[in-house]
């Protein structure tokens, strides 16, 4: 297996699911603090109160809030993001274990309501500035290269409620804001940027949100999404005039489509998913212009697109410097009745007869990383980065305090083999951050039970615990996978 000398290696995290410190040194709250714990079986619900101070919550998926309802925190739930894994507290001794591990990659991101508390201020909260500032510097000491998503699912609050969030072309101006702050504050001190997690969710996903799948609903989400692929292209644009060494990567969230069948309506609804999934997204960030299929996408739900010419020469000027994506599994789609359908949250279409699930019903499928590897590489020519991967499972701890985790060893294990196969043939693939390095809450169900750490950390479900970080199996494992890159798995 052939990983080039200098891959990096390391984790990914995310600000809201493990920081914690909502409400700490000005952070002002983002929708990720209105959540409550869920299950695979039970949905985040989102609470709000009504002007006459009643209060209620709704499923985050497919809920509607009532005429004139505002999110709010309320007694009486949890809400796990608030302190997340505390990781606002302890930076310090996290990187120190991450550093043993060796990583030389630390994927996080940065909480744009920490910068902005509202996200329309002019002046930056320096109390923010100050905290990234310091993890970026310890992360230095070690030399660990951060690789920084600017936005991770955590659009300030103020702006969802008080502008409609990024359904508002105004939102691009004060992203700009707060992506050249970053970039001015962190010369020197970064050098891989991530403009949105996951931007393809949007509408990838959409069915998932119950009533949101109709015309309306697809036509606020090919907006938003516009509206994003613009301020990511200025951010290219931004990061590129301030520091000529910063790279700036999009990233997808990457599911590897499979037919059903070979009737050619499955392979034609496979090629099409591929299109709205994956592709009508990488696109537009890689070659900085909309592909032939959207006006087929668009015409289907009688899109119409607020598109300027300015728009148009931005995003070709934005074009991003390397692809990025995370990778957890496959899913099969077909035009014929499922009789087997794939379960667990955010998985969808059949259940594949040949792959194994996890306890969450995501399919283990090394090779459709293999797969997806090959056939980005082919249509973009740019470095790629897997910067999601891992398997999200239950831990036991053991009387002695260890923790036997190998089915996680096994998971890592055969999609890095096949990363290389796909190194191999061809690929030019830069580097690896498995998702959830250090345990932190699910972004999906916002279980911490739902672990996928080489890094144990001490909490639960209702948020019980000492936050004690403990070292599993995988971590020793992994430590060896660096150490000889890659070369002993
Ligand atoms: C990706 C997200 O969708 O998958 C992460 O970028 C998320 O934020 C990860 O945590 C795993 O999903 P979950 O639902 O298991 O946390």
């Amino acid at each position: 297996m052939s990983f080039k000398e200098g891959f990096y290696w390391g984790g990914a995290t995310a600000a809201n699911q493990c920081e914690g410190a909502w409400n700490e040194d000005g952070r002002g709250p983002a929708e990720t603090d209105m959540l409550t714990a869920g299950s695979n079986h039970s949905p985040r619900m989102l609470t709000y109160q009504m002007p006459d101070g009643t209060t209620g919550a709704i499923p985050r998926t497919g809920g509607k809030l009532p005429e004139g309802a505002k999110l709010a925190v309320l007694d009486g739930y949890y809400y796990p993001n608030h302190d997340g894994i505390d990781f606002y507290h302890h930076y310090k001794e996290d990187i120190a274990l991450m550093a043993e591990m060796g990583f030389t990659m630390f994927r996080m991101s940065i909480s744009w309501s920490r910068i902005f508390p509202r996200g329309d201020e002019i002046e930056p909260n320096q109390k923010g500035i100050e905290f990234y500032r310091n993890v970026f510097k310890e992360l230095k000491k070690y030399n660990i290269e951060p690789l920084v998503t600017l936005h991770h699912f955590d659009t300030p609050l103020y702006l969802e409620e008080n502008y409609d969030g990024w359904n508002n072309r105004k939102t691009i101006e004060f992203f700009d804001r707060y992506a050249k702050v970053c970039f001015e504050e962190y010369k020197g001190l970064v050098k891989y940027w991530l403009t949105f997690n996951e931007i393809n969710n949007t509408v990838m996903f959409l069915e998932l949100f119950g009533d949101k799948a109709t015309k309306e609903g697809y036509q606020r989400a090919y907006q938003q999404l516009h509206y994003q692929f613009i301020a990511s292209a200025h951010a290219v644009k931004m990061a590129h005039a301030i520091d000529p060494d910063y790279h700036v990567g999009c990233m997808i969230c990457g599911i590897t489509f499979y037919p059903g069948t070979s009737d050619p309506k499955d392979i034609l609804l496979n090629r099409h998913a591929w299109e709205k999934n994956i592709f009508y997204c990488g696109d537009v960030q890689s070659k900085g212009k909309y592909p032939t299929f959207a006006k087929r996408l668009w015409k289907e739900q009688d899109v119409q697109l607020d598109i300027t010419k300015q728009d148009e020469q931005d995003l070709m000027e934005g074009c991003v410097d390397f692809y990025t994506f995370s990778y957890y599994m496959s899913t099969v789609v077909t035009t014929h009745a499922i009789e087997d359908k794939a379960g667990g949250n955010f998985s969808m279409g059949a259940k594949n007869p040949y792959l194994k699930y996890s306890d969450w019903g995501w399919a283990f499928d090394p090779e459709g990383l293999k797969y997806y590897l090959e056939m980005i590489y082919d249509r973009y020519e740019k470095p790629l980065m897997v910067v999601e991967n891992g398997l999200g499972a239950v831990d036991k701890v053991e009387e002695d305090g260890s923790i036997h985790d190998d089915y996680r060893i096994e998971y890592m294990r055969d999609h890095i083999k096949e990363m290389g196969n796909a190194i191999d043939n061809g690929v030019d693939l830069i580097a690896y951050t498995s998702w959830g390095c250090i345990d932190l809450v699910s972004a999906g169900t916002g279980e911490m039970k739902k672990r996928y750490g080489m890094i144990y950390v001490d909490k639960d479900d209702e948020g019980n615990g000492t936050f004690e970080r403990r070292k599993k199996d995988s971590f020793e494992w992994y430590k060896k996978v660096i150490q000889s890159n890659g070369k002993i798995i």
